[in-house]
């Protein structure tokens, strides 16, 4: 297990069809992050953090376009091999929990687990090349809620299919202290899913968005043109005021 790290915010109970061994790393590509975040209106000047980046190839794909992007995740921290390891357990342990909840997703966009699972090795294999040739560069190995950016660094931080959906390893103090950092080190953060790895929605978020009122932010639901987990149809986008 790479992301040891956070073993002190252990689930309180297991999902009953994701066994997963903790959070694990299962990454996503360009044109879904685009679709999550509704990135068309994000300026390409704009710096990017992409926060628990693990294998996606986001960070490759967007820069590759002239993007901006930086990635941070504690498996940044392992040798490529490593993660390839880590990514081929995780697979197995995807096949059947994306099986035995098949019933509880959308398949417009993907069409089948099969088509799921080809994709994630593509982004694991754009991903890997990437960090072979700009690991030191594009990649920075660490975790929330403490990051090693100063105040500012970026425009616009993003992430993915971590916060709210691995809400039973994480707890709400943790997310509130996450979101708190993410908004100390860029002027707008973007979250995606708001759901739980059972496809019930998170019960941090109401109580991150009180605290980010009572921070002076502004913490708005947006509607997204993407379902998979059905019902994951919002994103939060938090702004300063
Ligand atoms: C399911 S993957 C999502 C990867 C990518 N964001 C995507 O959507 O394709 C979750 C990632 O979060 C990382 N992670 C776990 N705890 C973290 C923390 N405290 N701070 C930042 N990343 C973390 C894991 O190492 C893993 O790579």
């Amino acid at each position: 297990m790479i992301a040891k790290k956070e073993t002190k915010h252990r689930p309180t109970h297991r999902q009953s069809e994701f066994n997963l061994d903790g959070i694990v790393p299962w990454g996503r590509r360009l044109d879904e992050y685009e679709a999550f975040f509704a990135l068309s209106d994000v300026p390409l000047a704009a710096r990017i953090l992409d926060v628990g980046g693990g294998p996606a190839s986001f960070a490759g794909e967007a820069s590759a376009q002239g993007r901006h992007v930086t990635a941070i995740d504690p498996i940044y921290a392992a040798e490529g091999g490593a993660i390839r390891a880590q990514f081929e357990r995780t697979a197995k342990a995807m096949k059947a929990g994306m099986t035995a909840a098949r019933y509880r997703f959308n398949w417009k966009f993907y069409g089948s687990e099969e088509l799921v699972h080809k994709r994630r090795r593509e982004a694991l294999d754009l991903f890997l090349a990437d960090y072979a040739r700009e690991g030191a560069v594009r990649y920075v190995p660490g975790s929330l809620p403490d990051l090693p950016f100063a105040d500012g660094t970026f425009d616009l931080a993003l992430s993915s299919h971590l916060l709210f959906l691995y809400g039973d390893e994480l707890n709400a103090d943790f997310h509130v202290s996450a979101l708190r950092e993410l908004m100390r080190v860029a002027g707008e953060v973007r979250v995606f899913p708001l759901l739980n790895l059972d496809g019930r929605p998170s019960s941090h978020l109401p109580v991150v968005m009180q605290a980010m009122r009572a921070d002076g932010f502004v913490p708005e639901l947006c509607d997204v043109d993407f379902e998979f987990q059905i019902g994951a149809t919002k994103m939060l986008r938090v702004r300063k005021d």
